[in-house]
């Protein structure tokens, strides 16, 4: 079947894009809008064109899989232009979304309606790359330079009210998409038409403008290079003519394409698509989740709550007493009303979010549950107890899962009946805003428990991956490695604060000394020394040393670092230097690229372990786990993609 249909209704024909999953503008479609342009040019009955498309969104934007190609005919900014000049104008009807050269497309058109929920947008940047077919030119031509650098720069879509009042659309449709925009064309069209957008004025802001928006571009790029190309494209539609601001984007395009950021983004983007549907459980039923239970209160209960909650689930939480109800259920309003005072949620959304958690003492409530996550003390004896008393009140198909960070999944669900049921579910904090789910299934859980596990990652929009068992999961036992290596950069001469430094300039939010100290040091430290109370011979560490001087971080005297009160800065410190002199060896003056370099080099080596012992499938689950549970740069594609591109 054709990707492109006509039809007529009167004399306003209705050109149909049929392209699935996301109508991606590849040759196919390039080609058949173009036809379909030519065709409807020679039909002097028709009138106007409404542009419509089938499935789930309008035009998602470019197609992906093809940047790794050379472009073929028809090339998309000439179909932009051809839909433009068009005899008869053209109506993009928008639902879903209009992203990159589908919003593109849209901009060709002379009018541009949508329903209420679809969203224009271009994300380009967040692929590498800037727009490719006019929309650095044409779109500040519509709703202004401000809003459009906004829109290129961070790559965020506007919903459709708010393209209205920019000004990027010109109606929004309440109803039936086709008729709305059938209507609007036949009403349109008794009017004289507006210009088509590439003759319209744009106003260039001054000079100052530009160093402070380059500025602000800059720094929330961290390090990523496409936002500043793309206010520099913007520029230039504002102060050169037309063509010379479109050629001028499309060197730039086809420049980022080839790079190795754009690579990287791109390789994110397909390995987060893959993540949630792995194609081992594409035929496996998951259990239905309509009720979910949580134990557990504290930090991750409330966390995985909220998360809950925010996907519509209603929600149990188990505590111990009646008084860990109330810290565990005030724990969640705590996040609901975060949400209130910055404007996420009105109050009336927030109570409603609340309302939907019951709190209890009585394992009993549970019954009807079809999902139990337990997020108790770290403590084996703890989390059997509370295991042993799910399986005695939960239906036995319900799925039980844990969100152990270092426990043995299969020691927790030792005496657990029917343990096919039980899977490892490892949220990480905040559980409500972090993306990343590490899957721990054990050699017990049935594939339905497993599917269940990712229909859940699902739900909650999160980036779902499978991880064996080892130490650590895969993301804390690559950051192990991350950190005992930085010490022992330390060790050799190289200065707390340039390590940091190093790693802050590779676009990390913080270097490993910092966010220790922010997280507190105590936490890893008593688990070394639990190991080695059972046995294990673990050497003495140099947090070791900083614990047990008092150096727990920011929340006692300091860590790494000491902080003046009421200050998160980190100020180098001489007690630091004095305690650990005894172990540093000058041997190393150190780059900070040199510093970078080696240390996400020993976070791949220890991917490359973990890929060996067949703990993660695939380095790009590795670097999804660092991107979106440690904060990892994603326009670096992760530290296996990161290193291999280093050779
Ligand atoms: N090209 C190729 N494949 C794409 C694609 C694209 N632009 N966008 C999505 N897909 C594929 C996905 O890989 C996935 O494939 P799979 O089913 O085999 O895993 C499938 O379409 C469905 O994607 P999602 O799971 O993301 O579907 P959703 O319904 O959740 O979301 C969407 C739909 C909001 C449109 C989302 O897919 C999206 O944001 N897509 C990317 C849009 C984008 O970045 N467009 C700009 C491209 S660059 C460009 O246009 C350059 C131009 O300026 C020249
Ligand atoms: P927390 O100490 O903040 O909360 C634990 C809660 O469990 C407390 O509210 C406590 O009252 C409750 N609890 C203890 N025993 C119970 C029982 N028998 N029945 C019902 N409730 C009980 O701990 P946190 O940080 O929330 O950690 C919970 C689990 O999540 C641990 O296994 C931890 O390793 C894991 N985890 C923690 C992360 C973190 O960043 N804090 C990240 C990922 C996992």
């Amino acid at each position: 079947m054709s990707v492109v249909t006509i039809a007529r209704q009167g004399d306003i024909a209705t050109v149909t894009v049929d392209n699935p999953p996301v109508n991606a503008l590849g040759l196919a479609l390039r080609q058949g809008l173009w036809d379909a342009v030519a065709e409807l040019d020679a039909d002097p009955s028709v009138r106007a064109v409404v542009l419509i498309c089938a499935g789930r969104t309008f035009i998602a934007g470019a197609d992906v899989t093809e940047f790794g190609k050379p472009p073929v005919e028809p090339h998309l900014p000439d179909l932009v232009a051809r839909i433009e000049a068009a005899t008869t104008p053209w109506v993009a009807a928008i639902h879903g979304s209009a992203l990159g050269g589908g919003f593109e497309v849209a901009l060709g058109c002379r009018f541009r309606v949508a329903l209420p929920d679809a969203f224009v947008g271009l994300p380009e940047v967040t692929l590498g790359i800037i727009p490719g077919a006019g929309g650095t030119v044409r779109t500040p031509r519509l709703c202004g330079v401000e809003t459009a650098v906004e829109m290129a720069t961070s790559g965020k879509p506007l919903r459709a009210p708010k393209a209205l009042a920019a000004g990027l659309i010109d109606a929004v449709i309440e109803g039936d998409l086709l008729d709305g925009a059938v209507a609007f064309a036949v009403e349109a069209i008794e009017k004289p038409l507006p210009l088509p957008v590439s003759a319209r004025e744009v106003t260039a802001p001054d000079a100052a403008f530009w160093t402070d928006a380059e500025k602000a571009v800059t720094k929330a790029a961290k390090g990523a290079a496409a936002p500043a190309r793309a206010l520099a494209a913007i520029r230039k539609a504002a102060e050169a003519p037309f063509t010379e601001a479109m050629d001028f984007e499309r060197e730039t395009f086809m420049e980022l394409r080839g790079t190795e950021q754009a690579a990287a983004l791109r390789a994110v983007f397909f390995a987060e698509r893959a993540a949630p549907r792995p194609v081992a459980l594409r035929e496996v039923e998951p259990a239905p989740l309509r009720k979910v239970a949580v134990i557990g209160g504290g930090t991750m209960g409330a966390g995985i709550i909220a998360a809950l909650r925010d996907a519509g689930l209603p929600v149990t939480l188990i505590e111990q007493d009646d008084a860990a109800v109330e810290r565990g259920l005030a724990n969640v309003a705590k996040v609901f009303d975060g949400g209130v005072k910055r404007g996420k949620l009105s109050e009336a959304q927030a109570q409603a979010l609340k309302d939907g958690v019951t709190g209890s003492t009585v394992y009993a409530a549970l019954a009807d549950a079809d999902m139990v996550i337990e997020a108790v003390f770290e403590e084996i004896s703890v989390k059997r107890a509370v295991f042993a008393r799910l399986g005695e009140v939960c239906r036995p198909d319900a799925v039980l899962a844990t969100n152990t960070s270092y426990l043995d999944p299969r020691a927790i669900a030792e005496d657990l009946p029917n343990s096919d049921r039980f899977i490892g579910l490892h949220f990480f904090s905040p559980a409500n805003v972090m993306k990343l789910l590490e899957i721990v299934p054990t050699p017990e859980t049935s594939a339905r428990t497993l599917a269940t596990g990712f229909a859940l990652g699902r739900m909650l929009k999160k980036i779902p991956v499978q991880s064996g068992i080892c130490e650590g999961f895969i993301g804390n036992r690559i950051l192990k490695r991350y950190r005992a290596a930085a010490e022992g950069l330390v060790r050799r001469g190289v200065p707390i604060a340039d390590i940091d430094a190093a790693m802050r300039g590779y676009g990390l939010a913080m270097g490993p000394f910092e966010a220790q100290d922010l997280g507190g040091l105590d936490i890893a430290y008593l688990q070394r020394e639990g190991a080695r109370a059972s046995g294990q011979s673990v050497p003495e560490t140099l947090g070791d040393i900083l614990v047990r001087a008092g150096r727990k971080g920011q929340k006692t005297s300091g860590g790494w670092y000491d902080y003046v009160a009421g200050d998160r800065k980190p100020q180098v410190s001489t007690a630091v230097a004095e305690l650990l002199a005894a172990q540093i060896r000058p041997d190393a003056a150190m780059t900070a690229a040199e510093i970078a370099q080696t240390l996400v080099a020993e976070m791949a080596a220890e991917g490359q372990a973990i890929l060996d012992e067949s703990i993660a499938a695939s380095p790009a689950d590795i670097d999804l786990v660092k991107i979106h549970g440690y904060g990892f740069p994603r326009w670096r594609g992760g530290p296996m993609f990161a290193n291999r591109a280093r050779g």
